[in-house]
């Protein structure tokens, strides 16, 4: 079966907030490689020249920090009109038993992934095109939150609900969410190599699928959402079964 032209991102352009790491950059060369023009954009100078180096030349970047409303709208004012909006930004990720929990530092936890895409999403939608779309990021914790998890876990349901309201109030923009389970990225950057990679084969040897993600995985989650002109209000789980064990 051909793919349906009208359906291919040739000739789109994607912002991808947070499409200088992981999941967000994959889908960046993932969506190029198909012909969009693709601006990333992240907090770090250095992370965003370090993935125009592996961009096609005429691709954009930009430094904001996502979870400043001011630099949000800035940063739109910057992109101009575009086709799809891809949100993966997520800082590091905090867990802590409820009796143990710091309110504060719980609360400020959640600004980058659910205020954040609030923002990106208040100032980004009002320049996307006909057709176009919004994909989120949220993971599998909400569905299935282990010990420690509560923020984590509310946060990700948090932004379930938010997918789907976000579907209604602006149609015929659809508003989609990729839901991730263990994937290696730099997100566990802070853990020491031969932790992390312990982790990920303790985690990955649960799953149905035997191992843990891997970005390219992801990144056709991200372009199956953008181009799939029917699916709105939706959560695409890619987590290789963990739900289910
Ligand atoms: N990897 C997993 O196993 C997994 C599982 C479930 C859900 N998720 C979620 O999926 C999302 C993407 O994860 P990932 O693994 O791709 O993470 P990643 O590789 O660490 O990428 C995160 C991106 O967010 C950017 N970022 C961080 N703080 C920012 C800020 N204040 N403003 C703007 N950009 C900021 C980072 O760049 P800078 O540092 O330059 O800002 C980077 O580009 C996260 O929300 C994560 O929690 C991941």
């Amino acid at each position: 079966m051909k793919i349906n032209r009208e359906s291919s991102l040739s000739g789109k352009k994607v912002v991808l907030l947070g499409g200088t790491s992981g999941f967000g950059l994959e889908t960046a060369m993932a969506a190029a490689d198909e012909g969009a023009s693709v601006i990333v954009v992240s907090s770090s100078r250095q992370k965003v020249d370090s993935a125009l180096t592996v961009l096609p030349e005429g691709s954009q970047g930009f430094i904001a920090d996502l979870g400043d409303e001011k630099q949000v709208e800035q940063l739109f004012k910057k992109t101009g009109e575009f086709d799809h909006l891809v949100f993966t930004a997520g800082d590091e990720l905090k867990f802590s038993n409820l009796s143990e929990l710091d309110i504060d530092e719980a609360k400020e936890s959640v600004n980058l992934r659910f205020w954040g895409a609030i923002m990106a999403v208040k100032h980004g939608a009002p320049k996307i095109r006909k057709g176009g779309s919004v994909t989120l990021t949220t993971g599998a914790l909400g569905r299935r939150p282990r010990k420690g998890t509560l923020v984590v876990a509310g946060m990700a349901s948090a932004i379930e609900g938010l997918t789907r309201a976000l579907a209604i109030e602006l149609a015929p923009i659809r508003v989609n969410a990729v839901c991730a389970g263990t994937v290696k990225t730099g997100l566990l950057k802070g853990m020491p190599e031969s932790e992390r990679e312990a982790f990920f084969s303790r985690v990955g040897n649960k799953l149905l699928t035997g191992r843990v993600g891997n970005t390219k995985e992801l990144a056709e989650a991200y372009l199956y959402l953008m181009r799939g002109s029917f699916s709105t209000g939706q959560i695409v789980v890619v987590d290789g079964g963990s739900l289910l064990v």
